[in-house]
């Protein structure tokens, strides 16, 4: 776990120095889990971009994009529920002064019990060895019994105090607190308030303030733009059930425990999609949807051990089944996509607040209903870190040299192609730079002369380029250059006409599309 965590670090160091990830408002010493994105990772957050794009629209004849305002209809959020009920449980440690999501701090606490108990699976496999019965030893192991029977009585509290009849139980929450003995990690004090509903939703002007200026809130989730648009998409598209409208777009949510890097970000940018369905067949679409988005995952070549789905327990009222997908992240399995059958709650709740009718005309039945909605949810920044989190690699080279590579998806990378004169000199630089000239409307080369070849190399690994090429004398001879790949440092001598064909085909979004298959 340790060495996970400096893991961890090196690649929030790393995404610093060499360009992806900067702390916003650096030179005035940042602004609380708010980031910018660098020359290299504005790249790759747009690559990933595109492959979500590319899949959803672009091989789904009946999924289309919309991009619509961040700035919407105040009533908007109150119909969706978020300016009553988008709240988070707050409680303060009265000695440090810090404040900490309640139910974080249980499920840290739930989280705490399972690592005891994989602890004491993890040595008594290494003392058993082979003849180790894993289902035996948990059914039977007196510590491993006693330390399950204490985290279940947990959760299930945990889930009563979050499904109290009346909203969550904030007085049992805190009563959890006290009980487990959970001390503030800061104080290591059980001196807590009360726990107390704070809304994520920012809040600003519109408007001058003498004319009457409203409030308006800064989105936080990109699915409403999509709701209110449902109309308007299936008349002027002319879409048929079951259709879907995608957005990319960014979000904003004021929130409190706000860690791990890019994982729990203040501004964010989320990538949705409603799948719009006739009532009755959405728990079969939302089956169907979590084999796509799983699928969509996979393609990356990550390995399937590293995501699994983390079914809820506790469903929003209006919601009849979610999951999540989740990533092996340095810091443990997390969320990454919310996958939620949303039934007909939100088209329901805009016809309501707005008054207009919000309906699907079935021509197949001759009747008009509200059609249902499974939606799928993913942030790209939470996308980012786990594909840059298992991208990064310390190798050991022979002869005792380190080299940190990025062995991301070629489709994925910066930037794809790297071209070097060997030398400053002999026309070298004009011939290094003709081939960019040609291959730079095709994919992103980059142009490098400084220092020796080798630290060149370093330089390209560690933002992931997957392909170098060296320009030397003999280039202006023959037209062949050397091409080094990077993930097995092969060399190969090949012509400058045929670079082009041997490149393109890996480095492009359809390469890893075509996975799916
Ligand atoms: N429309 C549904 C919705 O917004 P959500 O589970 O709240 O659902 C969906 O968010 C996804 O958005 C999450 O799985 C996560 O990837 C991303 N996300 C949510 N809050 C985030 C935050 N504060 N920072 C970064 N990503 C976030």
């Amino acid at each position: 776990m340790a060495q996970q965590e400096d893991i961890f670090k090196k690649v929030v160091s790393h995404c610093k120095e060499y360009g992806f990830v900067f702390p916003s408002s650096e030179i005035y010493d940042g602004l609380g889990a708010v980031y910018d994105y660098g020359q290299n990772g504005v790249e790759l957050k747009n690559n990933i971009k595109q492959y979500w794009w590319q899949y959803m629209v672009l091989l789904h004849e009946n999924i289309v994009g919309i991009d619509s305002a961040i700035f919407m209809h105040p009533t908007i959020w109150k119909a969706s529920g978020h300016v009553d009920a988008f709240n988070d449980p707050l409680i303060d440690n009265r000695d440090s002064k810090k404040r900490y999501r309640a139910d974080v701090l249980i499920e840290e606490q739930i989280a705490k019990y399972d690592e005891k108990i994989e602890k004491e699976v993890a040595k008594a496999r290494k003392r058993f060895g082979d003849a180790f019965d894993e289902a035996q030893y948990r059914a039977t192991s007196p510590r491993v019994l006693e330390e399950t029977a204490k985290r279940d009585a947990l959760h299930k509290r945990y889930q009563d105090v979050m499904n109290a009849p009346g909203g969550i139980d904030l007085e049992g929450m805190r009563q959890i607190i006290i009980d487990e003995e959970i001390a503030c990690p800061i104080s290591g004090t059980r001196n807590w308030t009360d726990v107390r509903q704070f809304n994520l939703m920012f809040k600003t002007e519109m408007g001058a303030a003498a004319e009457g200026a409203s409030t308006i809130y800064l989105r936080p989730e990109t699915a409403q733009g999509i709701f209110v648009n449902y109309l308007n998409v299936q008349k002027t598209g002319r879409m048929k059930l079951p259709f879907g409208i995608a957005q990319i777009g960014k979000a904003f949510r004021n929130e409190i425990v706000a860690r791990q890097f890019i994982f729990r970000m203040r501004e964010f940018e989320q990538m949705e999609m409603q799948f719009f369905v006739k009532p009755g067949t959405e728990l079969q679409w939302f089956e169907e949807w979590k084999k796509r988005r799983m699928a969509w995952h996979q393609a990356l070549g990550f390995g399937a051990e590293n995501y699994r789905f983390h079914d809820h327990d506790k469903l929003a009222h209006y919601a009849n089944a979610a999951t999540d997908v989740e990533f092996k992240m340095p810091f443990g399995f997390k969320e990454v996509e919310g996958i939620h059958s949303r039934t007909d709650f939100d088209l329901s709740q805009h016809a309501k607040y707005s008054g207009k009718k919000i309906e699907y005309f079935d021509p197949d039945e001759n009747k008009s209903y509200t059609p249902y909605v499974i939606e799928t949810s993913i942030g790209v920044d939470r996308m980012f870190l786990s594909v840059i989190c298992h991208s990064y690699c310390e190798e050991q080279l022979e002869g005792g040299d380190v080299r940190t590579v990025l062995r991301l998806p070629a489709a994925l990378a910066p930037v794809k192609l790297a071209v070097f004169p060997l030398t400053k000199k002999d026309g070298l630089p004009e011939k290094a730079r003709e081939i960019i000239d040609e291959l730079k409307f095709h994919f992103n080369c980059k142009y490098e002369e400084k220092d020796q070849i080798g630290k060149r190399y370093r330089r390209q690994d560690a933002i992931g380029t997957p392909f170098c090429v060296t320009v030397d004398n003999q280039t202006l001879e023959d037209n062949t250059v050397t091409l080094r790949y990077r993930d097995t440092m092969e060399q190969k001598r090949v012509a400058i006409s045929d670079l082009r064909g041997i490149i393109e085909d890996q480095v492009s979004i359809p390469s890893l599309l075509k996975n799916l298959k």
